[in-house]
């Protein structure tokens, strides 16, 4: 669990310093006054990656040539320092040549007002929620993923070369072909465990009246990758990219045996997000412990019995940080530190 939380240079804040309780924490504040930075902060400083950026370089606040964040999570010191000339981990204030020991320490689940792009968005969406999930079940997963974007970014780029350099190519079918078959078996495995954990989870917040939910991975590649890559030779030719392998995989999600994309109502494809998040949690919780819960602005929009349903489906161990515009929808006391964020500065309503 996360005791503390240090800021330098953030987004919006320039310093900021904060003590958090082991449940239930509130952030709350009008619209643009770093709400959701402050849950970034803590998803990068646990996981290196932010949920809504893919590039870390919008992070540093605007002038300023890096950001700091010090999460003190259990007896562990997390230090990540990260702008355009420099990028420093260490644990306990040592610094670390790579980030595998780092990214065992804290684990988590964000849970965000766009978790609805899961059900509607494209299959680039699904891929990032499988691989924020498999890069922390296990660090293998990461390597992998890591090593078949190397392999693809080199392979396109020399695809839109003329003439065509296909020794220089074919020398990296191996590596895509390998990381991609990793990245295949990984990728079913999650799916298939969470299949169920997101029907469960599916079933408690939609008070059981809801459709059933099936998930289904659907790989990019199918099963023999080496084969489909050869076959897609003239069309890689033509177009310039890799047409087939794991970055074209996607999941499927069917309520009651139809693509909910299509068919589900707005509040079905609500608690559907919902439910594939809490089966993140659940996951994760099985195989390492309790993670750490993100929750970005959720329960606004929910109406009050499904509010009240996500809220008790919320494991009860977990530590939790929500944030929101008020909380006047909240039934009783928020039984933990409800702080203000105003301007990028905080204080304790
Ligand atoms: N790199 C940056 N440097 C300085 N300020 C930034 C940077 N990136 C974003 N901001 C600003 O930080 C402020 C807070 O943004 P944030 O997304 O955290 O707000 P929020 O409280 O979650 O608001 P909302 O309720 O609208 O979601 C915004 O005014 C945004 O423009
Ligand atoms: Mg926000």
């Amino acid at each position: 669990m996360l005791t503390s939380l240090r800021l330098r240079d953030f987004r919006c804040f320039e310093a900021l310093a904060c003590e958090v309780a082991p449940g239930l924490n509130f952030f709350i504040g009008p619209n643009a006054q770093g709400k959701t930075s402050l849950l970034e902060a803590i998803c990068v400083g646990l996981r290196l990656a932010s949920p809504r950026s893919t590039l870390l370089g919008p992070l540093v606040r605007h002038d300023q040539p890096a950001f700091a964040v010090r999460l003190q999570h259990g007896r562990t010191q997390l230090d990540f320092r990260y702008g355009a000339a420099e990028k420093s981990i260490a644990l306990d204030g040592v610094q670390q040549g790579n980030a595998n020991d780092y990214l065992q320490v804290g684990r988590l689940v964000y849970f965000g007002n766009t978790d609805l792009e899961l059900v509607r968005g494209r299959g680039e969406i699904r891929r990032r929620y499988l691989d924020f999930l498999g890069a922390q079940m296990e660090p293998l997963y990461r390597t992998h993923l890591r090593a078949y974007e190397r392999a693809l970014r080199s392979r396109n780029r020399l695809l839109k070369q003329y003439p065509l350099p296909r020794r220089e190519i074919a020398a990296w079918d191996g590596p895509l072909l390998e990381s991609g078959a990793m990245l295949t078996a990984l990728r079913a495995s999650l799916v298939q465990e969470l299949a169920p954990a997101a029907a469960r989870a599916q079933m408690a917040i939609g008070l059981g009246r809801d459709a059933t939910l099936d998930l289904a991975y659907l790989p990019g590649a199918g099963p023999d990758f080496a084969a489909v890559l050869a076959a897609s030779a003239e069309q890689e030719r033509r177009t310039g990219v890799t047409s087939v392998g794991p970055h074209r995989d996607d999941v499927s999600l069917l309520l009651d045996g139809r693509a909910a994309a299509e068919f589900a109502s707005e509040g079905q494809q609500r608690t559907l997000a919902l439910a594939l998040k809490l089966a993140q949690a659940e996951m994760l919780r099985v195989a390492h412990g309790q993670p750490i819960l993100l929750l970005d602005d959720i329960f606004g929009e929910l109406d009050p019995e499904r509010r009240n349903a996500l809220f008790a489906a919320l494991p009860a161990a977990a530590q939790k940080f929500l944030t929101t515009t008020h909380l006047d929808w909240l039934e009783g006391p928020p039984g933990g530190p409800v702080w203000t964020v105003h301007e990028g500065r905080l204080s304790t309503a």
